[in-house]
């Protein structure tokens, strides 16, 4: 199949292109390189593939003779108050209505990456998808409009839109202003890590190999929204634990204010996509977070 990515020099999107390029599959991976995080950590993640620079808000993308489009580029981050909000406009919201246009035009179907954050401090636990949408943060807000963009265009142009909402992914290449990414980094370097509220949120935590093997998946399934979260939830204190075990050191903590736009809990009901796509992630947090600590370990030693 030929496949576009987009975000592939990213997180999640560097693992999914090098996953869709080892089961054979024709790849255009774009980027636009924003300078949310430093762009030389986004060079490295997409080393094993061509990626090529475009701004999805201002650029059209040819989509003619593609299977799909995976549109996992974004601007990430739940703590979006502020000055910064119209760059989630530009970025989700403005960057997601061009692809969903082009898709419709070229009759090509899209999984989308949307995000827990929709549901906000959510109606219950666990949660399914179709609980009533509540973000709390700029950023959920602008992954609920592309989501209800999609639906739009499905109603009026046929649009066949995967939604997938990713719950907190974490492992090797995590983006560096996420939690464990600024865990291990301060364990590998015997730094402090500032930790938000009293460190009993918690997340369903979701390893990037099974959010990667679910988004390829995902491609075949009937148009519709899924959740894609990690089996056990976990709390900010279990994860920190888990990862002084695992690297055998004591993190220094600084306890700091809870931030703004910071859901209290999630928790993913997964029964749809594992009934429709047979998707359930297998990764303990234990055996991810070692792998995590394992890739950062080893980078921060390198010369
Ligand atoms: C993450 C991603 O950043 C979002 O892009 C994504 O859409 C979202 O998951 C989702 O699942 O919808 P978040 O759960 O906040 O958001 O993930 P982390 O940044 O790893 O934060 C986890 C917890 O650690 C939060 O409670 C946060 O307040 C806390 N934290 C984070 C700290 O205590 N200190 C830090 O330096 C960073």
């Amino acid at each position: 199949m030929r496949y576009l990515v987009t975000g592939a020099a990213g997180f999640i999107g560097s693992h999914l292109t090098e996953t869709l390029v080892a089961g054979g599959h024709e790849v255009v991976a774009v980027d636009s390189f924003t300078d949310y995080y430093d762009p030389a950590l986004k060079e490295e993640n997409a080393a094993a593939f061509e990626v090529s620079r475009l701004d999805l808000a201002d650029e059209d993308l040819a989509l003619d003779g593609f299977d799909g489009v995976f549109h996992l580029a974004g601007q990430p981050g739940v703590r979006s108050f502020g000055t910064v909000f119209g760059e989630y406009v530009r970025r989700n919201l403005l960057a997601t209505q061009r692809v969903f246009e082009s898709a419709a035009r070229a009759r090509v179907r899209v999984v989308f990456a949307s995000s827990s954050s929709i549901y906000g401090d959510a109606e219950r636990y666990p949660t399914s998808e179709d609980a009533q949408p509540s973000p709390i943060s700029p950023y959920g807000i602008t992954k609920l409009a592309c989501e209800q963009l999609a639906y739009a265009y499905a109603k009026s142009f046929g649009l066949e839109a995967v939604v997938l909402r990713y719950f907190t992914v974490y492992g090797p290449r995590q983006r560096p202003d996420m939690a464990f990414a600024r865990i291990v980094d301060a364990l590998a370097r015997g730094a402090p890590f500032e930790l938000y509220g009293d460190g009993l949120q918690s997340r369903s935590f979701t390893y990037v190999a099974d959010v990667v093997a679910a988004t390829a998946a995902a491609m075949d399934a009937n148009p519709g929204v899924y959740n894609v979260g990690g089996g056990a939830e976990a709390t900010m204190r279990d994860a920190i634990a888990t990862l002084e075990q695992v690297s055998g050191r004591t993190l220094e903590l600084v306890e700091k204010p809870a931030a703004a736009g910071d859901v209290r809990r999630t928790a993913a009901d997964t029964r749809r996509i594992e009934s429709e796509l047979g998707w359930r992630a297998g990764t303990s947090v234990e055996d991810g977070l070692r792998a995590q600590w394992e890739w950062a370990s080893v980078r921060v030693a390198a010369p």
